[in-house]
């Protein structure tokens, strides 16, 4: 098992104080910055758009990692791009083409990623496997931060890394939500290459530790 990829969440931040925010995760070591975007209507709650994206982009040399919780993707995808996102993750469950979305991100030069939330198989990615650079398994219903990990997910983790193994994939294995100290060993045990966390580093006093903690 190899060390995992960190990567905080700035839905937990203070949204007054987001510059800092991004500046918080670099000192800490954490490896990536995870930006939620929500419309409202494919989750119940509503966030940041593009501006945002780019706004933070001068404050940060770590990749920005935008998770796309959208009905309509394809229209913001271009935007997000030019604002400096790095890897863009679209649910699967918004989506009826998804290999054209996947395609829109690559031909942006970025690094298409899909996500499912937890009452979606992972046998639904099967034909998009080959042509994404992340899956994204959403660990609780997304829309919020601070929920409980749902245990049953972690089999879809499982699965996806046997997955990858037997069909010689290298997309990395993202898990979103409900990750923190107690929860992270399970996650990385499970086979995630990417742990997301957004209360658990906000809240934490020492971040440095908290990563360390969470990277096992
Ligand atoms: C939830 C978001 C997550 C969220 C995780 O819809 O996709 O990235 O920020 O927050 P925690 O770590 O608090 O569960
Ligand atoms: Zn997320």
């Amino acid at each position: 098992m190899t060390t995992p990829l960190i990567a905080p969440s700035i839905l937990s931040a203070d949204f007054s104080k987001m510059g800092e925010a991004v500046l918080e995760i670099q000192n800490a070591e954490a490896d990536w910055v995870h930006i939620d975007v929500m419309d409202g209507l494919f989750v119940p709650n509503l966030t940041f758009g593009p501006k945002m994206v780019s706004d933070l982009r001068p404050h940060s040399t770590l990749p920005f990692d935008v998770h796309l919780m959208i009905e309509k993707p394809d229209q913001l995808i271009p935007a997000f791009a030019e604002a400096g996102a790095d890897y863009i993750t679209f649910h699967l469950e918004a989506v009826v083409h998804a290999h054209r979305t996947v395609q829109m991100i690559r031909n942006l030069g970025k690094k298409p990623g899909i996500s499912i939330v937890p009452s979606t198989p992972v046998s639904f990615l099967d034909e998009l496997l080959p042509f994404i650079d992340q899956v994204l398994i959403m660990t609780v219903n997304p829309g919020f931060g601070g929920q409980s990990l749902i245990e049953t997910c972690l089999d879809k983790i499982r699965s996806l890394a046997a997955i990858r193994k037997e069909r010689k994939l290298s997309f990395l294995i993202a898990a979103d939500g409900g990750i923190n100290a107690e929860t992270a060993p399970l996650v990385r045990n499970a086979g995630a290459d990417v742990l997301i966390a957004g209360s658990a580093f906000f809240s934490a006093r020492d971040k440095k530790k908290l990563i360390k903690a969470l990277k096992g």
